[in-house]
């Protein structure tokens, strides 16, 4: 049984307990940490954890833990994992896994060293339906991908002083959920040869809306995300044959396939068992039991491709984090 820390009781933390809780797994809920013990104590109640922790500090030092989920906002995923792997543990982090390719590379160096499995908690990646659909394009059920079209723009409803509007946090529209389109380019299309793209920035100093032209030698991906206008949560994959609507993009069960007469020729459909959070912590407790320090479904070489394809993007915005200023 693996037993597992959270830090940061805030929102995904909320979703990845109720997966743990509610699904079959060979894992358990056993410490929680947050900045504030009453924060924590409660977090413990709602979610049945063994342990609740006033400062992420005492987590790491508690000997009991052997995976620790980072839930905490992007701006910090690079030091709360510095620090982590001093006490050699096992980390499931968030996405994105850091700010920029930089902080990741030394992340996974170091968890090298220390010889413990570390992964991107990008959930997407291993939902049933995004891995059936990626084997029936590998077969050609829609011939050759000429067209990837996929949205995830949404309007949060906070205060200019959260996470998602910060840049110390990490905040902005392109990291929160533009790795999301991205993601579904990089799966379906593979790496860009070129972009282009239209950014509107915001007056905290981050990026609110953008839309992204991946190209490829004969064919394009256009990639929506923004947190200050609303889209259906969808993809649509054009091929030679046929086309596939995702529905749901990022937590998606279910996908449509139909021919060039518009014809609906096959249905993939996989409710999730809890929230769909299940099948990532699933990979990390098996990798962690089989001795393996990366997954083959979210190796440490995909996170790199796509913050690296990010970096290259806020580049062209002339747009930097203050932690990767001087
Ligand atoms: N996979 C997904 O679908 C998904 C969805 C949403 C978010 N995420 C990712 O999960 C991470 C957390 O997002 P969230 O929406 O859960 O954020 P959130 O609700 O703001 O929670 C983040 C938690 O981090 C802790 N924290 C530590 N230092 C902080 C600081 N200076 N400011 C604010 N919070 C701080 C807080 O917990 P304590 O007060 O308890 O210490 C806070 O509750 C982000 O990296 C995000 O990209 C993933």
């Amino acid at each position: 049984m693996i037993r597992i820390g959270v830090i940061g009781a805030g929102f995904i933390a909320n979703k990845f307990c109720d997966a743990v809780n509610n699904s079959n797994l060979d894992g358990k809920l056993a410490a929680i940490a947050s900045r504030s013990l009453d924060k924590a104590e409660k977090f413990k109640e709602k979610h049945n954890f063994e342990k609740a922790y006033g400062s992420y500090e005492e987590l790491f030092k508690d000997k009991d833990i052997d995976l620790i989920y980072v839930a905490t906002p992007h701006g910090l995923h690079y030091n709360h994992m510095m620090e982590i792997l001093e006490y050699n543990k096992n980390i499931l982090c968030e996405k994105p896994f850091t700010l920029n390719a930089k902080q990741a590379k030394e992340v996974f160096k170091k968890a090298k060293n220390k010889n413990v499995f570390i992964m991107e908690a990008l959930w997407t990646r291993f939902l049933p339906t995004i891995r059936e659909v990626k084997e029936l394009t590998d077969d050609n059920i829609i011939g050759d991908i000429v067209k990837l079209e996929a949205d995830f723009c949404f309007t949060p409803n906070k205060d200019d002083d959260h996470r998602l509007f910060q840049p110390k946090l990490g905040g902005g529209a392109l990291l929160d959920v533009g790795i999301y389109p991205i993601t579904f380019a990089n799966i379906f299309m593979g790496r860009p040869k070129n972009f282009n793209s239209d950014v509107k920035m915001y007056k905290t100093g981050v990026d609110i809306a953008e839309t992204i032209y991946y190209n490829y030698p004969d064919r394009q991906a256009i990639l929506k995300s923004a947190l200050n206008y609303e889209l259906p949560l969808l993809a649509k994959i054009t091929g030679t044959k046929g086309k596939i609507i995702i529905e749901g993009l990022h937590e998606t069960e279910s996908a449509k396939i139909y021919d060039l007469d518009n014809k609906l020729i096959r249905e993939v459909n996989h409710p999730h068992e809890v929230n769909g959070f299940e099948y990532e912590i699933k990979e990390a407790i098996k990798c962690i039991k089989y001795n393996k320090l990366e997954s083959d479904i979210m190796p440490h070489s995909e996170t790199l491709n796509v913050l690296t394809q990010m970096d290259n993007i806020r580049e062209s915005w002339n747009f930097f984090y203050p932690q990767e200023k001087n």
